[in-house]
């Protein structure tokens, strides 16, 4: 298949092009700079340069194209504090997407966040068929799983808040560096909140298999491992900066965690048991605090 990738240069785009190319399909990947098509090009894909507002280009790249996986996402934005800017330019893309793929029946894999719903106010364990209505990146979802109604065999990967590998460890890569400038690695009241985790090389052949075969209006989930205390990866990392681990008062949060502070306290346990059945998907790499517990995970610029 010939697979229009928003986002092929970012650290998941690093595990989906080679495990799309492996399985013989060619990538085309949305680059907005020259250096994000290098990366591209030097991953084994093909360029398309534009970035994630030039509608009218992401339409023409999807009709182009046998199928579409969309990881790009604002993170900058999101990073600058602007998360509803990052999830309506997001929504914005989605929509350009699945109205050139109208009719088509070719497959849309799109992204979303587990912790969207716990940020959204979901509690208890999170299966692939809980919805909402409305909050953080839930309208793009629920736009996406809508498609199928339109002629678009569309799908929606949620992905965990520490998805792993290649020295990358999500927003716990972001805990690392807000605990060095610290000088203390914290998490919020007895650190018993959980996130999900999995391995970025078996969420990459979560997206192919999604791509190939996942039936039209699918919600997945890339989780490996249901949850992982935030008072573990604190330890964690308190033990490889040689630096105190402790509760942070809800006074002080946001200063010390600041753009993580929407999601440390969150709990998100969650379940990939209905992805795991319709896939035949099984997450084969090592878990999330096996691949952390490296010296060189630790070193801050
Ligand atoms: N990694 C995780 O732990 C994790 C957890 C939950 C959800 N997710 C979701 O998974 C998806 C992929 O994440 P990731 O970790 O690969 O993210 P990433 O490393 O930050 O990469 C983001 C990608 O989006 C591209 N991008 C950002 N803004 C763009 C714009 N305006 N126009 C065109 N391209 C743009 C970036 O291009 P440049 O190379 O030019 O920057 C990059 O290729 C995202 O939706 C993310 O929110 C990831």
């Amino acid at each position: 298949m010939r697979v229009f990738v928003t986002g092929a240069s970012g650290n998941v785009g690093a595990a989906l092009v080679p495990e799309l190319l492996t399985a013989g399909h060619t990538v085309v990947g949305l680059a907005r700079s020259d250096a994000a098509a290098e990366i591209v090009r030097s991953r084994g894909g093909l360029v398309v340069r534009g970035a994630l507002d030039d509608l009218d280009l992401l339409s023409a790249a999807a009709r182009a194209a046998d199928g579409v996986i969309h990881l790009a996402f604002e993170h900058d934005e999101q990073h600058s504090g602007n998360l509803v800017a990052a999830a309506a330019s997001d929504l914005q893309a989605v929509q350009a997407i699945g109205a050139a793929l109208g009719g088509s029946g070719k497959p849309f894999v799109s992204t979303n966040a587990t912790c969207a719903f716990a940020l959204a106010g979901f509690e208890g364990l999170l299966t692939e068929h809980d919805t909402l209505t409305a909050g953080w990146r839930i309208e793009a979802e629920n736009e996406v799983i809508g498609l199928a109604e339109h002629g678009v065999r569309s799908s929606v990967i949620r992905l965990p808040p520490t998805v792993h590998g290649e020295g990358e460890f999500g927003l716990a890569s972001v805990l690392v560096q807000t605990a060095s400038a610290a000088g203390v690695s914290g998490y919020l009241g007895n650190g018993s909140n959980v996130w999900p985790s999995a391995d970025m090389r078996d969420v990459a052949v979560l997206y192919r298999l999604a791509l190939e075969s996942a039936v039209a209006g699918s919600r997945l989930h890339a989780v490996a491992e249901p949850g992982i205390s935030l008072l573990e990866i604190a330890a964690l990392i308190g033990r490889h900066l040689a630096i105190p681990v402790r509760s942070i008062a809800a006074e002080d949060s946001e200063r010390h965690f600041r753009h993580v502070n929407a999601f440390v306290g969150l709990d998100n346990p969650t379940s990939s048991l209905v992805t795991s059945e319709a896939l035949g998907w099984k997450p084969a790499y090592p878990g999330f605090l096996a691949d952390f517990d490296h010296e060189s995970n630790f070193e801050v610029e």
